[in-house]
C-alpha cells in the first residue's frame, strides 16, 4: 500500500469519540500504527473499524491523562509492544462554557468532569483547575514522556497539540481557564519545538467549531438557529474531524519540515469572539431550567452597574 506514514507508530489521546476518531482514522489510512486512549474502556480503536478490524496495527487502551503514572505506563506499554514511538497527537481535552467565571454551577462542573465539591468557591476553583490540568498540564506530561523515547531514536518524530480558538490573545469570556490553558498550549508548542529540534517537530492545531456528535447534540441540537449558527464563520460551516486528521497526516509526514513550532488556526477564518454568546446559549438554557444564575457575556458590565 505504501502510505505516507507507513511504519510509523502513533499515540493519539482521546480516541473514544469526536475529533480523536477523525485523527486516528486518517493516521491509520496513511499507514501508521495507532494506539488510542480514553478513560473509558473500549474493545478496539473505534477508528479502526473497516480498516484494521483484527487490531494488527491499532489498539485502544485505558489511560486517564490526569494521572502521571498512567501516562508513564501507557507510553512504556506502546514502546514495549510496537518497538518505537514516532507520533504523538495530544487531542484529549475540552470543557464546557460557564456564564459566571467566579461562580461555577454544579451542573456545569459535573458536565465538565471536575471533582465534586459542595462549597461554591471550592467547586469553582476545581472546575478551573481541571480545565488547566486536562488541556495544558496533561498534554505537557504526555509530550515530556513521549520525547524521552523519541529523542533516543534515530529518526525524526512529530508531536501535534490540539488547541482551540479560545486560546486567542483576544480573550475568551465564558471559557476563561480553558482559553488560558489552550493559549499556554500554543506557547508550549513553540518552546518545545525550540528545545527538541531537529529530532522532534512540535506543532499545534487551534480548532474552531468542529462537528462531532457531542457538538451536534449539545450545541446545535438544542438551538433553533440551525445554519444561522455559522453565519459569522466565513466558510459558513464547522470544521470536521476528518479535516483535522488530514492536516495531522500532512504535519506528521515531514514533507514540509520547515513547519515547526507553529499554531495553525483551523476555524474557517472566523473572528475571535463571534461565537461565545451563541456557544453559551445551550448551557445557559440548561442552567436556567435547573434554576442556576446565568448572564449574557455582553451584559457583564451592566451587571456590575457600568453602563456602556
Ligand atoms: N469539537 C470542537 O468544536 C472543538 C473546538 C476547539 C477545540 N477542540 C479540542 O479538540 C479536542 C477534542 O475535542 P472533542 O470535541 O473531540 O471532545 P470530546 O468529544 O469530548 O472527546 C474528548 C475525548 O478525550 C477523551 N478524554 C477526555 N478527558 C480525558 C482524560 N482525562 N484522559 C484520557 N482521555 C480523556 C474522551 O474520552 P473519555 O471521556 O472516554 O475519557 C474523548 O475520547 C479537545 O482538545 C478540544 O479542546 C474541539
Amino acid at each position: 500500500m505504501g502510505g505516507r506514514l507507513e511504519g510509523k507508530v502513533a499515540i493519539v489521546t482521546g480516541t473514544s469519540r469526536g475529533v480523536g476518531v477523525g485523527i486516528s482514522r486518517s493516521l491509520l489510512e496513511a499507514g501508521a500504527t495507532v494506539v488510542g486512549c480514553s478513560r473509558r474502556e473500549l474493545p478496539a480503536l473505534p477508528a479502526a473499524a473497516g480498516i484494521d478490524d483484527e487490531g494488527l496495527r491499532s489498539a485502544q487502551w485505558v489511560c486517564n491523562q490526569e494521572d502521571l503514572q498512567q501516562v508513564d505506563a501507557f507510553v512504556e506499554r506502546v514502546v514495549q509492544t510496537w518497538g518505537s514511538l514516532d507520533i504523538l497527537v495530544n487531542n484529549a481535552g475540552g470543557t464546557v462554557p460557564v456564564p459566571l467565571a467566579e461562580s461555577v454551577p454544579p451542573l456545569a462542573a459535573k458536565i465538565q468532569g471536575a471533582p465534586r465539591a459542595e462549597d461554591d468557591f471550592e467547586r469553582t476553583a476545581l472546575y478551573h483547575a481541571h480545565a488547566i490540568q486536562n488541556n495544558l498540564t496533561s498534554p505537557l506530561w504526555f509530550a515530556l514522556r513521549a520525547a524521552r523515547q523519541m529523542l533516543r531514536q534515530s529518526g525524526r518524530s512529530s508531536i501535534i497539540n490540539i488547541s482551540s480558538g479560545a486560546g486567542h490573545a483576544a480573550g475568551s469570556p465564558t471559557l476563561v481557564s480553558y482559553g488560558a490553558a489552550k493559549s499556554g498550549m500554543n506557547h508550549m508548542t513553540r518552546s518545545l519545538a525550540e528545545e527538541w529540534g531537529p529530532k522532534i517537530r512540535v506543532n499545534c492545531l487551534a480548532l474552531g467549531p468542529t462537528m462531532t456528535a457531542n457538538f451536534e447534540r449539545l450545541v446545535l441540537g438544542r438551538q433553533e438557529q440551525g445554519e444561522d449558527y455559522f453565519e459569522n464563520v466565513p466558510i459558513g460551516r464547522a470544521g470536521t474531524p476528518e479535516e483535522v486528521g488530514r492536516t495531522a497526516v500532512f504535519l506528521c509526514s515531514g514533507e514540509v519540515d520547515v513547519i515547526n513550532g507553529t499554531t495553525i488556526e483551523m476555524d474557517g477564518g472566523m473572528l475571535p469572539g463571534v461565537l461565545y454568546e451563541t456557544g453559551l446559549a445551550p448551557i445557559r438554557e440548561m442552567l436556567e431550567a435547573a434554576g442556576e444564575p446565568t448572564r449574557r457575556v455582553s451584559d457583564a458590565g451592566a451587571d456590575r452597574g457600568i453602563s456602556k
